[in-house]
């Protein structure tokens, strides 16, 4: 008997799923600290490119791909090529999935452990940026800290994946993801209106051009990708659950706009408080968790913006996670016919297995290193630097070249009618971006990121 698939309920419904994948960690922990490293507002205008040139175009391919097969990325990927190969990246998506999910896990394991810190009011034992960091490190030293909140955030993330499509995944995130805007929106109110939140608000908006090198540009377009949750089959898989009558260029922009707007506020929120109580724009990773505590202790009300700030990180982990598990399921479900309820709660206890090295690799394991990296760095590296942008740049061949126009566009056009009839240059637009554009330059995003293309660079001048 052939069960019926699972779908969306409505089209907001899977906007903001799909807003919820998109928002994450990437939004809140990663786009400030690589902003601030790199120059805050300078930066933020090449990004804004990328997005533009390559998030979206790639973004209305993935969720094409889906929609079009209703299928997971193994499925969607043989049902239009009859070929192994492109079935192999969707296998390559699944294995992604595992891998991010297993060190996001850990990153979202320290937000859910920092709300607990909150309440505690820890962060009012120390009044130097140095003893924040050493609460940090603390902390993550610590094996039952890490592997503890660890599981927590898996347990949650299983639950939601195992009450399903619409009940789980299309319900948490019609609660959540206002919760999080609302939560965010807040904070930035208390930022902008911090005494000294002029020098961060010009940090955003003035830019620093110098700054700006093929490095930069690089790191931009790799963002790019990770924040709109692209180049695995994430948005694939959401896309399988929509309906033909709703449009996926429309969709595809909404997502995006979200997902902007989050990381601009997100960062407004983060350093008008950075700025105001002169600390370094340009902490690195350790931006929110090192230095953001030592902000709230100085900012009137802290406490509370403290303990808001850390739910907020949680949420948004947590509806990216659920989309990272969903791929995972939805390929053991479509292929191997698992029962979701089975699939979600075995495969979250492989992917906890697969993470119980990454989240020791900041205490037991941290003098365990391959190629110089430790677990975690390892792990990451693979799933980031090459998994992801290999691809999204092989997704973007296969739509431009081997399914082809021909084939593409009337799938695109279902639920798209008006946009194909009153701006039909948006859909040529969109052709040339991804068959030309987005393959070369998630190319060189990939050599960037095996550190190929510095040495290329290098034999060409001479160096
Ligand atoms: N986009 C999420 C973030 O910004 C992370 C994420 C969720 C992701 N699913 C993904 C990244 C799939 C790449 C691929 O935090």
């Amino acid at each position: 008997m052939e069960i019926k698939r699972e779908s969306w309920g409505s089209k907001t419904g899977f906007i903001l799923a799909a807003a919820g994948s998109a928002i994450g960690l990437g939004n809140i922990w990663k786009f400030p600290y690589i902003a601030g490293e790199n120059g805050g507002a300078s930066f933020i205008i090449v990004y804004l490119i990328c997005i533009g040139i390559i998030g979206l175009p790639v973004l209305t391919a993935e969720i094409l791909i889906g929609r079009t097969t209703q299928r997971n990325p193994v499925g969607a990927f043989y049902k239009l090529s009859q070929s192994k190969f492109w079935a192999g990246l969707g296998g390559m998506g699944v294995i992604a999935g595992f891998l991010i999910l297993s060190f996001y896990a850990v990153i979202a394991g320290w937000a859910i452990g920092y709300i607990v810190e909150a309440f505690k009011g820890s962060f009012f034992n120390f009044t130097e940026a140095t003893s924040s960091a050493d609460h940090f490190n603390g902390l993550v030293g610590d094996i039952y800290w890490m592997l503890g909140y660890f599981s927590l955030f898996m347990f949650l993330t299983m639950i939601i994946v195992f009450a399903g499509v619409q009940k789980g995944i299309e319900r948490g995130s019609k609660i959540l993801m206002p919760i999080l805007l609302i939560l965010l929106i807040i904070l930035m109110i208390r930022g902008v209106t911090l005494e000294g939140a002029d020098s961060g608000l010009e940090f955003l908006w003035n830019p620093d051009w110098s700054k700006i090198n093929a490095g930069a540009i690089l790191i931009a377009l790799g963002h790019a990708f990770f924040t709109l949750s692209l180049g695995m089959g994430a948005m694939l898989t959401y896309g399988s659950y929509m309906s033909k009558k709703d449009s996926v260029p429309n969709s595809a922009f909404q997502i995006v706009f979200l997902d902007t707007l989050i990381a601009l506020i997100a960062g407004i929120a983060i350093f008008t408080s950075v700025f105001a109580v002169g600390l370094d724009p340009a902490a690195g990773p350790g931006l929110i968790f090192h230095t953001l505590p030592s902000v709230f202790i100085k900012m009137p009300g802290g406490y509370i913006f403290s303990i808001l700030f850390f739910i907020l990180l949680t949420i948004a982990a947590l509806t990216s996670a659920i989309s990272l598990l969903e791929v995972v399921v939805s390929f053991f479900v479509d292929e191997l016919k698992w029962k979701r309820h089975t699939a979600a709660i075995v495969l979250t206890l492989i992917i906890s297995l697969l993470g119980v090295p990454s989240a020791l690799s900041y205490n037991l394991l941290a003098d365990f290193t391959i190629f110089g990296l430790n677990f975690f760095d390892l792990v990451d590296f693979i799933a980031s630097n090459i998994l992801l942008p290999l691809g999204g740049l092989l997704i973007a061949v296969f739509v431009a070249w081997v399914w082809g126009f021909k084939r593409v566009l009337p799938n695109l056009k279902e639920g798209a009618e008006r946009l194909f009839e009153e701006y039909p240059v948006v859909i040529t637009i969109w052709k040339i971006f991804l068959k030309y554009f987005s393959p070369v330059l998630i190319f060189l995003v990939f050599l960037h990121s095996v550190g190929l293309l510095d040495k290329i660079i290098n034999l060409f001048t001479g160096l």
